[in-house]
């Protein structure tokens, strides 16, 4: 599975097989929206920045968005109001609107096409129509100019919709690219296939990051990497990852994507935007069906209903891409960013955008570069003054229950089924025990790989993705390849292989 804007956009101008160099003033973990935002910016200001991605610029996250640059969020200003104050919701908007402004402003310098298109929340049940009434209060408590209307050209039925005219949207490929052309013509350095998996013992005023290529020195470290990897703060135990599908279209003659960017406040969960192609054509994208990474059974199923949902509304849409893709949400509803804990503000981190990352990200690369050059703004100091409310304490509960759960209950299948003699079938993968230790099984392009089926990061029993071929811890949303190598999540190390194979 890959999505429209890897596929579709040129490669991106890395430093190559220079670097990483023994000693950096800032070194950048992760190369997406935040981490290459936070290295521009550090970069202007005189910084010698080297990015360390473990895999390829807009690899996550960034690569695999749907692109809108948009202040109208779903239900997110509800829910931020339902848990902080008036103070903390006008923050967080305030944020994103810097975040918005600062990334249209680079489009616009750099030349970068994208498309002014009003935003949309839409409702398609009475509970719905309730619940965009509480959002349509908040945003209009942040000051944000929201108001009831009525799309014309959606093929399906709705109960209500609001909207925030003038947002935009973007292919985040293009934007990664600019931000990469500029950070390395400001002497800075990208590296890619480099993971950074540990400190060492601090060097005079240095930290030492130990990295797949070696140790490297720098005075900070920025953690752009999703969830944050050398985690201090416990992040990983407050967030929770969601993945969701997407996928674009090109429709029979007749039939237009809606002009609007669309999402939908109650199930089935659903977005919808035009995506503009090199030859003047513009093909639908849609995306959904939410779920906690590892939890379903099948994840094939969920991109199937995804499907049959465009068949449905869009008769004879030809599907061009299809992806997934995760992304995390604190319990406090706020973004997490700033200094890890016990590390004198020279290790930080960004996480927890719940999929509203094209601005929330810039928002806290500016954040994040100026904490490096000790002046906050004020809505950065509000922002990180969240509390924790009863009802936020409650959900980490319950999650942190969930986990235990699936713990409990990983385990005792594992220990209890013993893996089949046969290989599993092409696209299959199996966990069970062999040797009393949980082992996962798979049969991926004819190739049967067996590698412990127990998450280096916790102990988390893995369950087989049928969608992507992968491992997917259910306990904090780790991945890895059938042959065990880790795709992204808190773990820092790759799955193990049993001996005999
Ligand atoms: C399906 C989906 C749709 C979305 N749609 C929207 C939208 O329409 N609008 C919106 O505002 N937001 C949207 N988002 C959210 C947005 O895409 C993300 O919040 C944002 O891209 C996160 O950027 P990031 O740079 O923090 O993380 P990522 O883009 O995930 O980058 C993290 C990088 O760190 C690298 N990395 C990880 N571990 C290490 C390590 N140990 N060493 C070195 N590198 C490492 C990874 O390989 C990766 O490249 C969506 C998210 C999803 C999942
Ligand atoms: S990601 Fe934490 S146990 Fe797997």
């Amino acid at each position: 599975m890959r999505s429209h804007w890897l596929d579709a956009s040129p490669a991106i101008r890395t430093s190559g097989s220079k670097g990483p160099y023994e000693w950096h003033d800032v070194v950048v973990a992760g190369a997406g929206l935040t981490g290459l935002t936070t290295a521009v910016l550090l970069a202007r200001a005189g910084k010698d920045v080297a990015v360390l991605e473990a895999r390829s610029v807009g690899a996550l996250a960034t690569g695999n968005t749907t692109g809108k640059i948009s202040l109208l969020q779903g239900n997110v200003l509800s829910r931020i109001r339902e848990h902080q104050s008036d103070e903390m919701l006008r923050a967080y908007v305030e944020a994103n609107q810097e975040g918005q402004a600062w990334l249209l402003r680079h489009l616009d310098e750099h030349d970068v096409p994208y498309q002014r298109r009003d935003a949309y929340t839409l409702a398609t049940t009475d509970d719905g129509v309730a619940a965009l009434r509480a959002e349509l209060t908040a945003a209009q408590a942040a000051g944000l100019d929201v108001g009831w209307a009525q799309p014309t050209d959606l093929p399906f039925d709705i109960t209500g919709a609001i909207r925030l005219a003038d947002q935009a949207q973007i292919n985040p490929m293009d934007v990664l690219q600019v931000l990469a052309e500029e950070l390395l013509d400001r002497n800075g350095l990208i590296v890619e296939g480099v993971r950074v998996t540990g400190l060492g013992p601090r060097q005079q005023e240095y930290l030492t990051v130990e990295t797949s290529a070696g140790e490297v020195h720098t005075y900070h470290l920025v953690l752009a990497t999703g969830v944050p990897v050398l985690d201090r703060g416990g992040h990983f135990a407050t967030l929770s990852a969601h993945r969701s599908y997407a996928a674009t279209y090109r429709l029979p003659a007749g039939l237009a994507p809606p002009h609007g960017m669309h999402l939908s406040i109650d199930a089935p969960d659903r977005t919808l935007r035009g995506v503009p192609t090199a030859d003047g054509e513009e093909l639908l994208l849609v995306g959904g069906n939410d779920h906690l990474v590892g939890r379903p059974d099948s994840h094939a199923a969920a991109v199937d209903d995804l499907d049959a949902w465009v068949q449905q509304h869009y008769p004879g849409a030809r599907r061009t891409h299809t992806w997934s893709a995760q992304d995390y949400r604190s319990i406090h509803q706020i973004p997490l960013v700033g200094a890890l804990p016990h590390s004198e503000e020279r290790i930080l981190s960004a996480t927890g955008y719940a999929k509203w990352g094209m601005t929330n990200a810039v928002a806290a690369a500016l954040a994040i570069t100026a904490q490096i050059h000790d002046h906050t703004p004020r809505w950065a100091e509000t922002l990180n003054a969240h509390t924790t409310s009863a009802a936020d304490v409650a959900t980490g509960i319950k999650d942190n229950v969930l986990v235990g759960a699936q713990l409990a209950t990983g385990w005792a299948s594992a220990e209890l089924t013993s893996l089949p003699h046969e290989a599993p079938l092409e696209g299959e993968g199996v966990v069970g025990q062999r040797h009393g230790r949980p082992l996962g099984v798979s049969t991926v392009d004819g190739t049967t790989c067996a590698v412990s089926a127990v998450c280096p990061h916790m102990g988390g029993i893995l369950r087989w993705n049928d969608a992507e071929l992968s491992w997917d811890c259910p306990l904090h949303a780790s991945r890895f390849a059938p042959d065990g190598t880790r795709l992204e999540g808190p773990a820092l190390h790759d799955l193990s292989r049993p001996r005999e194979e």
